[in-house]
């Protein structure tokens, strides 16, 4: 194989979705000189002045993605929220489609998800979809359901927004009226992450497993801390099991398996992205190979990159605090950047509104105690807001 095919030449690569996934993915794409052509609904996306090309379209219109990607030789996704069945014709036609329309429409529905890693024998938690609240109160009124539960939706959640804890009979009455998965409550100790990155040729490498730390009301990651403190045994067990989901989907590129630790020390999977995840933020400073790298690297069938620890560090997410959306202020942004180990990604989002994801910031240093102290400073100095 001559993998000089893809630098400096006309090939090129497709990406749906401008977001700040796309934005970072682009950046090693320009290391490695391959074009790039990226589709987002908003002319302002993150990762509009970056591209090659620039396409405003619908990532979930047929037509608009069947025309963005007639002339690319590989598409990949930034976001999970794509036509598939635009991708699958186009996969059919020959292209190169990674993640792979079949996973990405397991993915999309949370019930097909959790289908999916029943008849694979994945661990994760009992559930049972639901397609109308009706069901649910006959199913809770016949002690069907044990309380507290949680109540997910079967499509378009994301960061948390279509997940729900209930512990009443209220709380079940004002569930929406929409195809849905009521699964166990799990007593959680930690919830890790691991991202697996795997290539045509089969090879197969693990990002180290990072702790995630959320924000308990908006359901938004706050933390990520890289290495995970979890037993070497834990650790082993959870690559096993990302590797294995990772096989079970037959998934080229990244997939981002999130797991719950639980308090009797099970591992079982929540749920999977097929793509750079917010949990592997930190691998641009942390790690040999940065998830983004990776991602192209695997989807390009190119080698695949070491993935050791170069520094021990912490990743605090930048969120919107201003419930009314407006112009964006990073306040004592200076402050923090004179501080040893900090590295800030701002994403180019002009307006904050709350709980936007507005950049990031990576903490480093050789004893992850030190790190995970500044991070959890600077997550109280600095204020996004308008
Ligand atoms: N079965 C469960 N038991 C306990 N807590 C849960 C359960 N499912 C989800 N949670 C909590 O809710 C969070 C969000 O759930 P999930 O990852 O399914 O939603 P999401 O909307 O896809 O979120 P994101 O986009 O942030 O990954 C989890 O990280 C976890 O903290
Ligand atoms: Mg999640």
């Amino acid at each position: 194989m001559n993998y000089m095919q893809f630098f400096s030449s006309n090939f090129k690569l497709g990406i749906l979705g401008g977001g700040q996934l796309g934005k970072m993915l682009l950046y090693d794409c320009k290391r490695y000189d391959i074009f790039t052509k990226i589709m987002d609904p908003n002319k302002n996306a993150p990762s509009s002045k970056l591209a090659d090309e620039f396409t405003i379209g619908d990532l979930t219109n047929y037509e608009d993605v069947i025309n963005f990607c007639n002339d690319v030789d590989v598409i990949t996704v930034e976001i999970e929220n794509v036509n598939t069945d635009a991708l699958e014709f186009l996969e059919n036609n020959g292209k190169k489609v990674f993640p792979s329309p079949s996973t990405l429409r397991t993915i999309q529905n949370k019930s097909k998800q959790k289908d999916f890693y029943k008849e694979n024998n994945l661990p994760t938690s009992d559930y049972k979809n639901y397609t109308c609240l009706e069901d649910i109160i006959h199913d809770f009124n016949n002690d069907n359901i044990k309380l507290p539960a949680v109540w997910k939706s079967a499509k378009f959640g994301y960061d948390g927004k279509g997940v729900k804890i209930i512990r009443s009979f209220n709380d079940i009455k004002s569930l929406p009226n929409m195809d849905c998965l009521i699964e166990d409550k799990v007593d959680i100790k930690k919830e890790i992450s691991v991202i697996v990155a795997r290539n045509q040729d089969g090879s197969e490498v693990c990002f180290p497993a990072v702790e995630m730390e959320f924000n308990s009301d908006s359901n938004l990651v706050e933390y990520i801390m890289c290495p995970a403190n979890i037993s070497k045994k834990i650790e082993e067990k959870a690559y096993e099991i990302a590797k294995k989901t990772a096989r079970n989907f037959n998934s080229i590129g990244l997939l981002a398996v999130e797991l719950f630790l639980t308090n009797k020390g099970e591992i079982l999977i929540n749920e999977v992205a097929p793509r750079p995840h917010n949990s592997g933020h930190h691998t641009i400073e942390c790690c040999l190979t940065s998830q983004f790298d990776q991602h192209i690297r695997s989807i390009l069938n190119l080698p695949l990159g070491n993935t050791d620890i170069k520094i021990p560090g912490i990743m605090v997410n930048l969120v919107g605090e201003n419930k009314i959306e407006g112009d964006v202020i990073y306040k004592n942004i200076n402050q923090v950047m004179s501080i040893p180990g900090v590295s800030t990604h701002l994403y180019g989002k002009k307006k904050s509104r709350l709980n936007r994801k507005m950049g990031h910031i990576t903490i480093v240093n050789s004893e992850i105690e030190k790190a995970i102290k500044i991070g959890k400073e600077i997550k109280e100095l600095v204020k996004v807001t308008a």
